[in-house]
């Protein structure tokens, strides 16, 4: 087993003005469970491929346990990929695909077959050994491909976005069987997904990148109660945070009829750049809530109620630093307003999130 570090990696494809991942800097520890996650295009299959050594590295390095690997060939760094396509061979049976790699290694038959039934063992799919992959549901084929890269035993397991076939059931109940057996047995991944929740929920850390740059490495708890700035503010978290630049008055910021306490020091940073605005975010489900009869806050005109049992969510305009807002407001599913009557909220002082306007970053503790 081995941790993994990205050494200010850097990738430009030729041709390319700028790179596509830009002096990309994580280090990861031996057994932990790395998820990379941003939008489409942001560079994630490019810094798992350089990883993989499928990719050239343009500057920096790429280490595995104490081994510089950045100019080694894939076969060379004891990894193992999982690819969103699963990449398996149709004419073989589950059996002769998973112990592939050992056959082309020199392993021998008796020694393949064991690792095989065990991984088979672990993934359930002792039956199905002797089938071929168009027999296989598309549950049963990413599980193979998970078959493949554990017989390997490999210092790092890489996956790009290997639920990304599976329909919404299924892959939520696949990633927990892949987050557990990746704890069970101890092997150090990163893994890459296009989903917020995916990597909320499998990683033991989440790495946020946009634009080729890395945004913040944290613990899912921290991505959501300390996000780093405001694109990972709005991408973390499940409806949106809500996002309103506000003026900043004495001791606070001014929402609507409220004054919110922020901390001196977040106000006076903001003051330090000249700014006269701070852009708060609230999570919909930090809003305390009160009816039309409320002079606190600000007045929320209820478009679109989505109901989902326990609570629901309100989708409404309020009027909110001189601008006209949608915002997003998570209530309990015993009190769901009307459509098109009228809400207070006042956010939460404990839980808002102050972001400067001009640079994005964060300014609240
Ligand atoms: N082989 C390639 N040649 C040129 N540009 C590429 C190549 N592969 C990816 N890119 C570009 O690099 C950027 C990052 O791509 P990628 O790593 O595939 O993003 P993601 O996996 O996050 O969707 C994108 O702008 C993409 O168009
Ligand atoms: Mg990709």
């Amino acid at each position: 087993m081995a941790s993994v570090t990205f050494d200010k990696a850097t990738r430009i494809y030729p041709g390319g003005t700028k790179p596509a991942v830009d002096q990309l800097e994580i280090e990861i520890a031996d057994g932990e469970f790395l998820v990379l996650v941003g939008p489409s295009g942001c560079g994630k299959s490019t810094s798992l491929r350089m990883l993989a050594g499928l990719e050239d590295v343009n500057g920096g390095a790429i280490r595995i346990g104490d081994r510089d690997v950045t100019h080694l060939p894939p076969k060379d760094r004891d990894i193992a990929m999982v690819f969103q396509n699963y990449a398996l061979y149709p004419h073989m049976t589950v059996a002769d695909n998973m112990g592939f790699a050992l056959k082309i290694a020199g392993v021998n038959k008796a020694e393949i077959r064991k690792k095989v039934e065990e991984a088979a063992k672990i993934l359930d799919l002792t039956e199905y050994l002797d089938r071929k992959p168009k027999a296989l549901s598309g549950g049963q084929r990413q599980r193979v491909a998970m078959g493949r890269a554990i017989v390997r035993e490999p210092q790092v397991f890489l996956m790009d976005e290997p639920l990304s076939n599976l329909d919404a059931k299924l892959r939520v109940s696949t990633r927990t069987q892949i987050a557990s057996l990746q704890r069970r047995l101890g092997i150090t991944t990163v893994y890459v997904t296009h989903d917020q929740v995916e990597a909320l929920t499998m990683g033991d850390r989440v790495a946020v990148l946009k634009d080729g740059l890395l945004q913040q490495v944290d613990t899912p708890r921290n991505m959501y109660d300390r996000p780093a700035n405001l694109f990972v503010a709005g991408f973390i978290g499940s409806p949106a945070m809500n996002l309103v630049e506000v003026p900043i008055t004495d001791g606070g910021v001014k929402f609507g009829n409220s004054v919110v306490p922020v901390s001196r020091e977040a106000l006076s940073a903001a003051a330090d750049k000249g700014d006269r605005t701070v852009t708060v975010g609230v999570r919909p489900e930090h809003f305390d809530v009160a009816g039309a009869e409320s002079d606190q806050g600000v007045a929320v005109s209820v478009n679109v109620v989505e109901e989902l049992g326990a609570d629901g969510y309100v989708y409404g305009s309020a009027r909110v630093g001189g601008e006209d807002k949608d915002l997003v407001v998570r209530v309990g599913g015993r009190s769901i307003p009307e459509k098109g009557s009228v809400l207070h909220v006042v956010p939460r002082p404990d839980e808002i999130h102050v972001f400067s306007t001009s640079t994005g970053e964060r300014l609240s503790d």
